[in-house]
């Protein structure tokens, strides 16, 4: 799949709200319903345990049971208390050694280099790693947990060696997590002053993890996608956030809804899941100027790729810098990618591997 492939897939429709079998409910596409879903908490749960009507196969994720997956008051208290792990202070503490890492990665990986295997990936282990505070000698175990247990999420269908290998990970990270409770440091240690329960205390570590890794990655090789055959952008920051809107890592959100309700002139039905585009929103051109064409001075630029409200995402600060941080270095040569490997899922495009080779 060539990079006007992938654009064009992304290319996304804005419309009424409609109900839609192959998702399992209704999907939610213009930027005022999708901000709607997000910001109003009552009427869109995201605990899809207790409103959803619907099986759900994946019972076991800790995402249904985690931070993300919680309403008020239950969210209010854990996520006043993760927040502390989050501020702009203890992010920003972490940039000497995103800063090392970056420069270490790009001076082993040569003129040419797989930007996923070689650069992307093991950045964003090592910053979810360094803010869990894993110990380098575990981190190939850390890797092989966050592959198990990205790769069964995600999944609309119940394979066994999958559920298998996710279920022995999270087992094996409850443990390993289990252990460290009992010298705790970082922000383990923070949290451990909290009244989370040693399950809360887990399933928030195996969130961080997931959300934490997966989106960053995805974030990184986006940008490089989509600045790759661009004149240098005037302000990183800006760029990194209409990456955020023309290609978000994180496509859409879940919401279940709580009791009878009216939105885009759709009745909706207690139960019902809710499916917010994310993707679609950013694309609305009631909001965005020309909503189809990256722009990286776009501004204003008020994308919904880290969510709304209650639930906005806690590690955006953290992706930002990251992603910042690696753009800088990256940029300071000028690169072509010479192989693109893709794979097409029900829900989206996964870049397996980018090739860069330098080019001045
Ligand atoms: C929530 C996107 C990076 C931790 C969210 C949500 C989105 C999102 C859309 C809201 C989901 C919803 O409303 O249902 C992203 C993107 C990232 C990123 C696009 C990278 C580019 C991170 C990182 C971390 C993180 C690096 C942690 C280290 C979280 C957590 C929540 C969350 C804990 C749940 C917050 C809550 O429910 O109160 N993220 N995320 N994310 N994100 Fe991120």
């Amino acid at each position: 799949m060539s990079l006007e492939e992938i654009f064009a897939f992304h290319a996304q429709e804005v419309g009424p709200v409609r109900f839609a079998e192959s998702f399992g409910g209704w999907v939610v596409t213009r930027y005022a319903d999708v901000d709607r879903v997000l910001t109003d908490h009552e009427v869109f749960s995201s605990d899809e345990l207790r409103h959803s009507t619907q099986a759900i196969p994946h019972s076991s994720n800790p995402l249904l049971r985690g931070l993300q997956a919680m309403d008020p008051p239950r969210h209010h208290v854990l996520r006043r208390v993760v927040s502390q792990v989050f501020t702009p202070r203890a992010v920003s503490s972490l940039e000497p050694s995103i800063t090392a890492k970056v420069d270490a990665l790009l001076a082993s990986a040569g003129p040419s280099f797989d930007l996923i295997g070689e650069v992307a990936y093991p950045l964003s282990v090592h910053t979810i790693a360094g803010l869990l505070g894993v110990q380098p000698s575990r981190w190939p175990d850390f890797v092989r947990w966050t592959e198990a247990i990205t790769s069964f999420f995600g999944t609309s269908t119940v394979d066994e060696a999958r559920q298998t290998a996710f279920g022995e990970a999270l087992t094996e990270m409850g443990d390993y997590f289990r252990e460290e409770f009992e010298r705790p440091s970082g922000i383990i240690a923070t949290l451990m002053t909290s009244d989370l329960t040693e399950y809360e205390l887990i399933d928030f570590c195996a969130l961080l993890l997931i959300n934490g890794h997966e989106t960053t990655k995805t974030l990184l090789v986006n940008a490089v996608l989509c600045l790759v055959s661009q004149a240098k952008p005037s302000d990183i920051g800006l760029a990194g956030e209409e990456v955020l809107r023309y290609l978000p890592p994180t496509g859409g959100t879940d919401r279940f809804v709580t009791r009878p309700t009216t939105l885009g002139g759709r009745e909706l039905r207690a139960g019902e899941r809710v499916v917010a585009m994310i993707t679609a929103a950013n694309r609305d051109p009631e909001v965005f100027a020309d909503p189809q064409t990256f722009d990286p001075d776009r501004k204003p630029n008020p994308h919904l790729s880290f969510g709304h409200g209650i639930h906005f995402c806690l590690g955006a600060h953290l992706a930002r810098m990251e992603v910042r941080i690696a753009l800088a270095a990256l940029l300071r040569r000028s690169w072509r990618i010479t192989d693109l490997d893709t794979h097409r899922t029900p829900v989206g495009i996964d870049i397996l591997k980018a090739t860069l080779t330098i080019t001045s």
